[in-house]
């Protein structure tokens, strides 16, 4: 269980995270809500970028907030951002294998992990294109990827699906679907796009001016009308 507790952020008089709170306990988790309500904020408090004045954040136990950022990582955060970050030189497969390239496990076994990840989000057949020649979608597969080898404990994808078609929207949503059986791993996902939201999360937080205005089951939540009043005249919930 991931549990974020009276997390606050305060950027000079702007304050982006207002005590939040939430327990992760599902496989794959959502945050959403409008512009500017401290989604992206929240990833950057687990991922260390950001220190919030106030608040804890754990794992099972394991207290994340005192861990320095590339501790996290080697730990076991991911963390995937709207922008992939493939090297455009390097092929599918380096792009992988560079993400576990300390790691102590040998390289028969590295090499085996970059494959069954390369296999499991429909990237085996290309592992030999290099990064320049990816398309758009090829890039965020190959992104993915790189989040599931190295046993990450917590995935946190910022918007996944901008930019993407409607068919590979719900491809990459199945796929987010799949990295909790095959890894183990948490997902969190940030997105604008309501319907991935609601195909891919069992539990959705939502933000509102950096409050939490509504957690629990994604369904749920998407009902409630504090929700559908924060979307108002924003987008369609
Ligand atoms: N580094 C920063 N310095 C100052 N203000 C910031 C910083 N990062 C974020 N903010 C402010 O904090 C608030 C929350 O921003 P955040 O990026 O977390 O929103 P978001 O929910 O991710 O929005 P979007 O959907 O547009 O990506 C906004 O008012 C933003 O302007
Ligand atoms: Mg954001």
């Amino acid at each position: 269980m991931l549990e974020i507790s009276s997390i606050t952020v305060r950027f000079g008089g702007v304050v982006a995270l207002n005590d939040v709170s939430a327990r992760f306990d599902k496989p794959v988790n959502g945050i959403i809500g409008p512009n500017g309500a401290g989604k992206t904020t929240l990833m950057n408090v687990l991922s260390g970028f950001v220190q919030p004045s106030g608040g804890s954040v754990s794992r099972d136990g394991q207290d994340l907030l005192r861990l320095a950022p590339h501790r996290r990582a080697h730990w076991g955060l991911r963390r995937s951002f709207q922008k992939e970050e493939i090297a455009d030189d390097l092929t599918v497969f380096e792009n992988v294998l560079v993400q576990i390239d300390n790691s102590r496990t040998p390289m028969a076994e590295k090499r085996a992990e970059v494959e069954r990840m390369l296999d499991l989000v429909g990237m085996a057949g290309r592992a030999g294109k290099i990064g320049a020649d990816l398309s758009g979608f090829e890039r965020r597969l190959t992104d993915v990827a790189k989040c599931m080898v190295g046993k990450p404990r917590v995935v946190m994808f910022d918007e996944p699906a901008g930019g993407m078609s409607v068919d590979e929207s719900r491809e990459l949503g199945a796929l987010i679907r799949r990295i909790h059986a095959a890894t183990g791993a948490q997902t969190l996902v940030i997105d604008h796009d309501v319907e991935l939201i609601r195909e891919v999360c069992e539990d959705t937080l939502v933000l509102d001016f950096g409050r939490r205005i509504a957690f629990g089951p994604t369904a749920d939540v998407l009902a409630d009308p504090k929700v559908k009043a924060a979307y108002l005249g924003t987008e369609e919930v």
